[in-house]
């Protein structure tokens, strides 16, 4: 099994597909979490406090690290080797549709970009709020007051016009990378059906959209709120 995950094609492909959608499902729930904000600074709150410093929440994101790391490494040998297949002449035979093609031929870039985006984003939330959890849990002394209080760390975050523009730029960029990925990842896993091929793609073009709508929608309300105060 190690082998053929790590020898085939069809396996790293595999790989890539499974942590894949591993990691569409985080972002589906990071999503319909963060979407409480806009209703309630409160409820938000309640639920970062929940998903603070335990144990539990360490496996989690330990899982989730593993899931990223393996996803970005397993990306890397596949862009390589495929280029080293294919050469020059890399794109000339595919069966895809023209309007998945781009998407399809910067998976690496549009990975790259929303790798640069994930830095900044934990150096923004994460490292605020769990990262000084785990110092104060290991001993440190450190102001532990707004660890929990994700819904200041939000406001604080999207009125800068800045990180405004950052983020709308890198969700562009991961939604053209899920409506690749998810399809791509279906395909792989064995679907490769003439008249699903539209329907599945479809259905991640409008999954993507709702996904990044609902993490852009958080970023514009906070923003616009930030300019009336
Ligand atoms: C409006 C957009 C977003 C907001 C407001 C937001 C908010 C947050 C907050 C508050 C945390 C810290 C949670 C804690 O430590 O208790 C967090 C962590 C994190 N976010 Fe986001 N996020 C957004 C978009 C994204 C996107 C698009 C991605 C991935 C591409 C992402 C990936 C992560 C990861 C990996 C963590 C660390 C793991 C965790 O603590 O759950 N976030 N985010």
């Amino acid at each position: 099994m190690n082998l053929f995950i790590l020898n085939s094609s069809i396996g790293r492909k595999l790989v890539m597909s499974i942590t894949g959608l591993f990691l569409i499902l985080f972002l589906t729930f990071h999503m319909c979490m963060n979407l409480v904000a806009l209703f309630s600074a409160e409820a938000y709150n309640m639920i970062c406090e929940f998903l603070g410093a335990n144990w539990y929440a360490l496996v989690g994101t330990a899982i989730l690290a593993a899931g990223f790391i393996i996803h970005i490494i397993y990306a890397l040998i596949l862009t390589i080797q495929n280029r080293k297949a294919r050469g020059n002449d890399r794109y000339d035979v595919t069966s895809r549709p023209k309007s998945v093609e781009w998407a399809s031929q910067n998976m690496l870039a549009l990975g790259i970009v929303v790798l640069a985006f994930l830095a900044l984003h934990l150096y923004h939330f994460w490292a605020k709020m769990q990262l000084v959890e785990l110092q104060h849990m290991a001993g440190a002394n450190v102001d532990t007051s707004m660890v929990t209080n994700g819904a200041y760390h939000i406001q604080q975050t999207f009125s800068n016009p800045v990180n405004v523009v950052l983020y709308l730029i890198a969700f562009c960029a991961l939604w053209f990378h899920l409506t690749h990925g998810f399809w791509s990842a279906l395909q792989s896993m064995g679907l490769d059906n003439k008249t699903w091929f539209n329907r599945v793609k479809n259905i991640g073009i409008a999954y993507a959209t709702v996904l990044i709508g609902g993490f852009s929608l958080v970023v514009i309300v906070f923003f616009i709120k930030s300019l009336c105060a």
